[in-house]
């Protein structure tokens, strides 16, 4: 029987390399090829524990270089392509738009080309639900997959973008494919320049926590784990063509999540110190998850015990974040904050 080929693109980072442990160890019978540029953002430290697996190959390019992605579509022919490589951070596309739309967009035209080119059976594209825009603050509504589009950050532009040239390959060229939209996501190796990791980083060295305006913007916040299952079931039992949302309905204020780190790490909240409001801040996203649940998704982490064990996780691998935040991040942080 032939080995299924797996395409995981950015799976030197936080969702991606999560996804990728999680398939090579779930599925033995399949080939995961993790290919990532390794950007600031991507780090292959943290597979040292699958690196030496048969199943595992990783893959330096990048999947702008038209030149290198087509020839190796054709050369290895991947049964499935799950889309994750990108610029993911809202703060970095308010100053630098333009490298989001070269690796979020022209990227994934790139990556849909060499799909359609070589047949693919399924490429999944891991989108955001930034994409629909903001909320306001009335806790009865959410975004549902027939939300309008109505991205409000360069970041969130280039994914909706995106996501539309995903929807085109399929109307136009009957691309197989999957979009879903996630939540915010949280768990191990996530880059300590988001909310979360900042916070337990700072909060360890003692050192003040910047929150953005008076706190109070929602966010949605999913295990990255429940993500992955996500992912493998919309992989699996997708129906072609379909947008799947992606979340579990854990809705906190910055400042309560704040607040929770710091009281699980017994250090005082004056270490808190809100600072100028990001531009064109989204006030809150929620997601409503019905479709997906009806396809056999529900999450298995409730928000407590998942922050619980990334703080205790946080703790226990203080050598690998200290180690992500030595190079480059340290001029990006002194340049985003003045505290
Ligand atoms: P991340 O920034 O941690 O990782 C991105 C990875 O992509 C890195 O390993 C980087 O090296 C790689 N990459 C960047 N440019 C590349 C290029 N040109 N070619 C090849 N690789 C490249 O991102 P993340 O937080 O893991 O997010 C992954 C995906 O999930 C993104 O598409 C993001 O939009 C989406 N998403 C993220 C969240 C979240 O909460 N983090 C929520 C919903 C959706
Ligand atoms: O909703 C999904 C999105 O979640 C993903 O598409 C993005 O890739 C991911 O980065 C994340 O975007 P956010 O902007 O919501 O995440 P971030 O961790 O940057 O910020 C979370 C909230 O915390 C947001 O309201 C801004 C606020 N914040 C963030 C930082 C970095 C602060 O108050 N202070 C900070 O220093």
């Amino acid at each position: 029987m032939n080995r299924k080929k797996v395409l995981v693109t950015g799976g030197a980072g936080f969702i991606g390399g999560n996804f990728v442990k999680y398939l090579v160890n779930k599925y033995p019978e399949y080939d995961i090829y993790n290919m990532d540029l390794l950007t600031y953002a991507g780090d292959l430290t943290k597979h040292k524990d699958i690196e030496s697996k048969d199943n595992y190959h990783f893959i330096k390019a990048d999947i702008t270089d038209r030149d290198t992605i087509i020839p190796l579509f054709e050369k290895e022919k991947f049964d499935y392509v799950v889309h994750f490589a990108a610029e993911s951070h809202v703060d970095r596309s308010i100053i630098d738009p333009g490298i989001f739309i070269r690796t979020n967009v022209m990227g994934t035209q790139v990556l849909l080309d060499a799909a359609k080119l070589t047949s693919v059976y399924k490429f999944v594209h891991i989108s955001t639900d930034e994409v629909y825009g903001e909320l306001d603050f009335d806790p009865t509504t959410f975004f549902t997959e027939e939300t309008p589009l109505q991205p409000n950050s360069p970041y969130s532009a280039s994914k909706a973008s995106s996501d539309l040239l995903v929807r085109a390959y399929h109307e136009t060229y009957g691309l197989p494919i999957n979009i879903t939209r996630c939540s915010n996501n949280y768990g191990p190796y996530h880059f300590p320049e988001k909310l979360i990791p900042l916070t337990i980083s700072r909060v360890l060295n003692d050192l003040k926590v910047p929150v953005y305006g008076d706190g109070r913007n929602i966010r949605d916040w999913l295990h990255v784990f429940d993500h992955c299952a996500a992912i493998d079931l919309v992989m699996h039992k997708g129906v072609i063509g379909e947008v799947y949302n992606v979340g579990g309905h854990n809705e906190r204020t910055n400042l309560e999540v704040v607040k929770t780190i710091i009281k699980t790490l017994g250090k005082s909240e004056n270490l808190i110190e809100f600072v100028q409001d990001r531009l064109g801040h989204d006030k809150r996203y929620a997601i409503d998850p019905t479709k997906l649940e009806k396809l056999g998704w529900k999450p298995k982490y409730a928000f407590e015990t998942g922050i619980a064990q990334t703080v205790q996780w946080y703790l226990d691998n203080k050598e690998w974040w200290e180690q992500v935040i030595s190079g480059e991040y340290k001029n990006y942080f002194e340049n985003q904050y003045n505290i």
